[in-house]
């Protein structure tokens, strides 16, 4: 039996268990897959425990994403450009480091959701981590625009010029937006787990937007809320991006794909 694990803290909510248990049923793999809590000043320790008991690989969630790509020896390049690693694989003396939220968001808007990124105009309200993330996997599908919002404007340009060399992004705060309308809108801030609105201006979901909330089970957030208030009818939460990255990193260990479909129907939540 090969042992995986994700850590994080806290964890005890991670769906990760139950989904890699489904795939694994599903495709007769023989692993193992438990939570760890990390102690926040024991990362890199806890990691190398695991290995020397026999891990062979980690997903790594909150507050850890960092620190994950401080201990890879080989970030691949979706970590790299993130800046941040939410899957290890262990081989040897190796520690190889993937970022698979981005795929994962960008497989369920096409795949599971039917809408295709190339040519539409495509909005990321956030800059911080979740954002970094998505990007590279959005601007591969050479959609018409892609922005990113943020309060903080100054924060957005930021991430303009560290992508400068793989996408062309239009960045500001949310007042630019005005007069602007987009077909997909993501909300990759982190207001789906409080209970702040962004400042949208009227007009920014076209008609027929696909308004997608990343924070998964918490319901009609605000971002929602707001959405459904602006006529949108395709709302969306990350229930299918949590398991398309999980079926990334499968993939990725067993070099086998699982499907996706049953685990996420299994793990939907209506929004209201
Ligand atoms: P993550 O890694 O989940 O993306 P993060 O790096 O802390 O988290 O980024 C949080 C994002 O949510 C940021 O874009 C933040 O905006 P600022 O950079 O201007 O702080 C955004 N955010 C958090 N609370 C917000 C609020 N009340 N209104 C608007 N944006 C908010």
């Amino acid at each position: 039996t090969d042992r995986y694990a994700v850590i994080g803290k806290p964890i005890a909510h991670s769906k990760s268990p139950l989904i890699h248990g489904l795939f694994a049923q599903a495709t007769g793999q023989d692993i193992e897959y438990t939570a760890i809590e990390g102690p926040l000043d024991g990362f890199a320790d806890t990691v190398r425990a695991f290995i020397a008991a026999g891990g062979r690989g980690m997903n790594v969630t909150l507050p850890f994403k960092l620190q994950a790509f401080d201990i890879a020896t080989d970030p691949m390049e979706s970590a790299r450009l993130a800046g941040a690693v939410n899957a290890l694989k262990f081989e040897a003396d190796r520690i190889y480091a993937q970022n698979f939220d981005g795929l994962g968001l960008v497989n369920d808007i096409q795949r599971n959701l039917g809408v295709l990124l190339t040519g539409k105009r495509v909005l990321i309200c956030g800059a911080g981590g979740a954002t970094r993330g998505a990007i590279l996997p959005i601007a591969q599908q050479h959609p018409a625009l892609l922005a990113v919002a943020n309060r903080s404007a100054d924060k957005a340009h930021e991430l303009k010029a560290d992508f400068a060399a793989h996408a062309t992004l239009q960045t500001g705060g949310y007042a630019d937006l005005a007069g602007e309308s987009f077909d997909v809108v993501l909300n990759a801030t982190s207001t789906g787990l409080s209970q702040a609105e962004l400042p949208l201006p009227a007009g920014v979901f076209a008609p027929g937007a696909l308004a997608y909330e990343l924070v998964y089970g918490k319901g009609l957030t605000p971002f929602l809320k707001q959405a459904r208030a602006a006529g949108v009818t395709q709302l969306v939460d990350g229930v299918g991006m949590l398991v398309e990255q999980a079926a990334e990193a499968f993939e990725w260990w067993r070099g086998v794909r699982p499907d996706t479909q049953a685990v996420i129907k299994r793990l939907t939540v209506p929004l209201e």
